[in-house]
């Protein structure tokens, strides 16, 4: 059983659209999984054809008992399920705050899930937050999609400074290239230069590409809607590089 958050700083760098597949993919495994959909934007929730607010509000996280059975929704893919946003996540951190002690921290509300389910996927929202520190705690793995330019990278370096001061183990933290376009020479030098300089960067990456863009038009995942088509293939190949990273005990 695993807790992988999905995160970044940086918005848009492709975290929801990874969450997704990711999900997605290992669900195809037959490995039963969740994905819960951190962000009051809802786009994970959209993309997998469910509504915000039909899940657990911030309010009822706190509560001493949850009726997981009324929350999580059934998605049209079998084994994977989705806890839906709901727009009170914007309130997450005061929430979470109130909880006094780290006992109380989101790795404790997740874990009647953690019995069910052997892979919870957090599609976090971006920013640096309370409700980061405390996803940052909750997980046994943070997987951070960067766009190889100088910004983005500069915002990871951010995370780990953050990491490293709060001593948060960065061993946690598996970054991985997205929306990477090759025709740019800034985008190849830099995937060249992270993935030999940094141990942990994924060797495999995410090309930015337009099929991928489509999921929003489609609403399914990409191995589902074209499995055939190379967008699909990149995630797949990402995923089976993080397989054996994020479920050590199936390796
Ligand atoms: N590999 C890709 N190729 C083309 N477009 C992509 C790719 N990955 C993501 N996109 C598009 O880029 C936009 C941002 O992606 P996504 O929502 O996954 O980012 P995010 O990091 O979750 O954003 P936010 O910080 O707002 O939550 C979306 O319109 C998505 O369809
Ligand atoms: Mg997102």
């Amino acid at each position: 059983m695993s807790i992988a958050g999905v995160y970044h700083i940086k918005g848009g760098v492709g975290k929801t659209t990874s969450a997704v597949n990711f999900a997605y993919l290992s669900a195809r495994e037959e490995r039963p999984t969740l994905l819960w959909d951190l962000d009051p934007q809802g786009s994970a929730t959209y993309y997998f054809n469910l509504e915000s607010g039909l899940g657990l509000s911030a309010k009822k996280l706190l509560k001493a008992k949850t009726d997981w059975e009324s929350v999580v929704q059934r998605t049209a893919y079998p084994l994977l399920d989705v806890l839906p946003a709901d727009f009170s996540y914007r309130k997450l951190d005061v929430v979470l705050n109130r909880a006094k002690s780290e006992k109380d921290g989101l790795r404790s509300f997740l874990k009647p899930l953690t019995r069910r389910y052997e892979l919870i996927i957090l599609d976090c929202p971006p920013g640096i937050t309370l409700l980061s520190e405390n996803i940052f705690r909750a997980v046994d793995f943070l997987l951070v999609p960067n766009i190889p330019t100088t910004l983005c990278l500069r915002s990871y370096v951010q995370v780990l400074t953050f990491f490293r001061q709060k001593g948060l183990g960065l061993e946690k933290i598996i970054p991985f290239f997205s929306m990477v376009e090759t025709r740019k020479r800034l985008h190849r030098e830099n995937v060249d230069f992270f993935t030999t300089k940094l141990r942990r960067m994924c060797r495999r990456t995410i090309p930015y590409l337009a099929d991928i863009e489509r999921m929003g038009l489609v609403r399914q995942p990409v191995p589902h809607y074209l499995p055939q088509s190379p967008a699909a293939q990149a995630f797949v190949s990402l995923w089976e590089e993080l397989r054996p990273r994020l479920l050590m005990a199936e390796a």
